[in-house]
């Protein structure tokens, strides 16, 4: 069942527990984390980035496989169909595409500009019954083989981001995108406290979920966290079980080379990483 994920969300944070958005690329990953959700019984967001978009060939044919998908698959736990990180005409598109969900990412305006594109997008988001989630404080990660470090989001420009209408929000905390450099501090729980504080009962979200550990990340659920996004994860389980196939040289087999075979492994892959994290964020039985 396509939904926003403002319920799922909104029910997350009273039961403690935390959604995953697990991000995709192709029919393989999208089938893998639906059929992951239903037969956990648990709710799910499907992330799609600008750029994975454009791979898969626009935002209107994603759209599209994942409503048929989820009519196909027979799957009925609610299903939200999110845009990560949108640029303000990602967004405009995607809510056109007929997504359920969208990020804004102002988080590299200046916070009035921010502040004016966030209103007008959550104006047009809720005259939809689509959701809206928005950015303060800059997500790092890897960008041109340099590692950035998180911003720590400002828990008063969280207040004035909050306060727009968003439906949930995503503050850095010190977490960033892609894996974690060695000498990585770990998540700031003051700031995130600090945050919760201010903003009550929104749902807050994790990104850059990949290589968390477990330890924080249920600290961090309980401090409000209500969605968590993993995305890398999924592409080093992919990655390792297809070089395993073809190491074991399994494609020179018989049909071995047939695409649907060649691919089984790091579908199976995907759909055990997937578990794993919604048993940890807590989402099992919870659709
Ligand atoms: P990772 O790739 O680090 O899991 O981050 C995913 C993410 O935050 C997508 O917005």
């Amino acid at each position: 069942m396509l939904v926003s994920a403002t319920e799922m969300l909104k029910k997350a944070v009273a039961g403690k527990y935390a959604v995953g958005q697990f991000n995709i690329n192709n029919l393989e990953w999208t089938k893998a984390i639906l059929q992951t959700a239903q037969e956990n019984n648990s709710p799910v967001i499907l992330g799609v980035s600008e750029g994975a978009g454009k791979y898969m060939c626009g935002f209107k044919t994603v759209s599209a496989m994942v409503k048929a998908m989820i009519e196909e698959l027979n799957i009925t736990v609610p299903v939200a169909l999110h845009l990560d990180h949108g640029t303000y005409d990602g967004c405009m598109k995607c809510i056109e595409a007929g997504f359920s969900s969208v990020m804004f990412d102002g988080s590299h305006f200046p916070i009035e500009e921010n502040k004016a594109k966030t209103t007008e997008l959550v104006n047009i988001c809720h005259s939809k019954g689509i959701s809206i989630e928005a950015e303060v404080g800059a997500i790092g990660g890897e960008e041109d083989g340099v590692i950035g470090s998180g911003e720590i989001a400002d828990p008063n420009e969280c207040k004035t981001i909050a306060d727009l209408g968003v439906d949930f929000l995503a503050a850095g905390i010190g977490n960033i995108h892609g894996k974690y450099p060695e000498n990585w501090k770990g998540l700031d729980f003051d700031a995130l406290a600090a945050i919760k504080t201010l903003i009550g009962d929104l749902p807050l979200v994790l990104h850059g979920g990949t290589g968390i550990p477990a330890d924080m990340i249920k600290k961090a659920i309980s401090l409000g966290v209500a969605k968590i996004n993993v995305n890398t994860e999924c592409q080093l389980y992919f990655q390792a079980a297809t070089r395993k196939y073809i190491e074991e040289g399994k494609d020179l087999q018989g049909k071995g080379f047939d695409p649907r075979k060649l691919l089984a492994p790091g579908f199976e892959a995907i759909k055990e990483i997937v578990k794993e994290k919604m048993e940890l964020f807590g989402s099992i039985n919870k659709a």
